[in-house]
């Protein structure tokens, strides 16, 4: 049961798509299991990007299964668009490739407009800068046990009359509460049919079972987190979070297998941190080195294209991670982002109120007022995205994953040099048996 968690361990955009890319190629399936198009998940491969939002990253790889399971708000007019562009690049030719559960929630155009107008209605420092995907609005659907769900677009007489039941709410709170124009049944009953025949190809009944199948089979499996650690919906950094957990257990949940499949988690995360959106960030730096990095780093969002906030990396942060998702292995993503920099800073602690924390504290009161303890490392030079081999690297660079690797107390497994899959320095080999 070689069943593999890849979770972002920060604030999200760590690399999770990058490495699940690289993985793929010796993975039979890859299965998204929370979250939706709010992510957006970026794979280079021949110098060629590609961002995927809703199907997994494993999508470039034709022999491996792409499920996207009912733990998932999926926006199927984006998921056909993200589809749509795929197969005019000669990709997912087959469309066995991709599976999308009946039981996923379906995410439709009220929600984003929900999303818009809820943000446009908050002021200031209370604005969640969500991306606008929708998401909140989706998920309380789910839990209020009125969502849409695929297997129900393709029956029309119980599609109608959720989607009634649906405008019905949506259209009074748009409405009434945020000053909107309404959604007519008729025009989105049509447009949603046209969108299931074209979805009609990748749906299936129970992915649970698929992926329950598999993994008994001994087939190589990888559960491809969203967002990251910090913006889980219980764990997070609360209210400033997104509205799914986002931690490994999440895969359980989400996919629908046991814990007793899961046989290693790996958490991914960057040389440095970043947070798009609001909320606290203790290393976060509002000044050139901030900016240096966002332009080394191309920190802007894959999603929304929104400047991401830069800071130094995070220990207490990834401390944490670690221990919510139960890491066993980490992948460190965009070193090569940190060459020209004279220093760098590592936050070890917080202090807080004269004591010192190795980990965040409880209340988001007391995280927003922690003061971070930065302990600096000489810097390099030397470009490393043409490195081929990992005794190739500066020694100051070896010092600096040396010192992150010792304050875990987890394996380094994977360095990430670049946005290329093949600027990928193996510390061990995954699958290797
Ligand atoms: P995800 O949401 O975790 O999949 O991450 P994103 O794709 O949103 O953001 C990561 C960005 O960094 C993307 O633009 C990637 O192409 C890029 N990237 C990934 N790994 C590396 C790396 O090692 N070095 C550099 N320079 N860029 C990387
Ligand atoms: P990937 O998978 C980074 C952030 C938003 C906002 C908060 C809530 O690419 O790492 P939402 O739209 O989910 O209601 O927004 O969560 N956010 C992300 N930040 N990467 C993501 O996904 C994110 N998905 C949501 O910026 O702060
Ligand atoms: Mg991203």
């Amino acid at each position: 049961m070689p069943g593999i968690v890849v979770v972002g361990a920060q604030w999200g955009d760590e690399g999770k798509g990058k490495l699940v890319d690289v993985f793929a190629s010796k993975a039979d399936m890859v299965v998204r299991y929370q979250g939706g198009a709010n992510a957006g998940h970026t794979l280079v491969v021949n110098g060629k990007k590609t961002v995927l939002h809703l199907i997994p990253s494993g999508i470039l790889h034709p022999d491996t299964t792409c499920v996207v399971t009912s733990g998932v708000v999926v926006d199927v007019f984006g998921i056909l668009d993200e589809i749509k562009g795929l197969k005019n690049n000669d990709l997912l030719q087959n469309p066995k490739q991709l599976l999308i559960s009946d039981a996923a929630t379906v995410l439709l155009p009220s929600h984003k407009a929900l999303d818009a107008a809820r943000e446009a209605s908050l002021t200031g420092e209370k604005k969640i800068g969500t991306t606008g995907k929708g998401i909140g609005p989706a998920y309380e659907d789910r839990a209020s046990r009125r969502a849409l769900l695929f297997g129900d677009l393709f029956d029309r007489e119980t599609l109608r009359a959720k989607l009634e039941l649906h405008l019905k709410e949506k259209n009074h709170l748009l409405e009434t509460l945020y000053g909107q124009e309404p959604i007519g049944i008729e025009g989105l009953l049509a447009q949603i049919e046209q969108v299931a025949r074209e979805l009609a190809p990748y749906r299936c009944r129970d992915t649970s079972h698929v992926i329950s199948k598999a993994l008994k089979g001994n087939k190589r499996v990888l559960f491809e987190g969203a967002q990251g650690t910090l913006l889980d919906i219980f764990h997070g950094t609360y209210p400033f979070v997104t509205s799914s957990s986002t931690l490994s257990g999440s895969a359980c949940i989400g996919a629908g297998v046991g814990p007793t499949q899961i046989q290693q988690v790996i958490g991914v995360f960057k040389a440095y941190a970043t947070r798009v959106g609001s909320g606290p960030f203790p290393t976060e730096l509002n000044d050139e080195t901030g900016e240096k990095m966002r332009q080394n780093g191309r920190e802007f969002g894959s999603t929304t294209g929104r400047a991401r906030r830069c800071g130094w990396i995070d220990l207490p942060a990834l401390r944490y991670a670690i221990r919510l998702n139960g890491i066993t292995n980490l992948a460190l993503m965009k070193l090569d982002v940190l060459t020209g920099f004279e220093k760098i800073g590592i936050c070890t602690s917080y202090k807080l109120d004269g004591e010192t924390l190795m980990e965040p504290p409880v209340t988001q009161a007391d995280f927003s007022r922690v003061e971070p303890v930065i302990e600096w490392f000489q810097g390099w030079n030397q470009d490393l995205t043409k490195l081929t081999r990992l005794a190739d690297l500066p020694r100051t660079a070896t010092n600096y994953l040396d010192f992150i690797g010792n304050q875990l107390a987890t394996p380094i497994d994977v360095l990430s040099i670049g946005p290329g899959r093949e600027q990928t320095l193996w510390v061990k080999p995954l699958f290797n048996n």
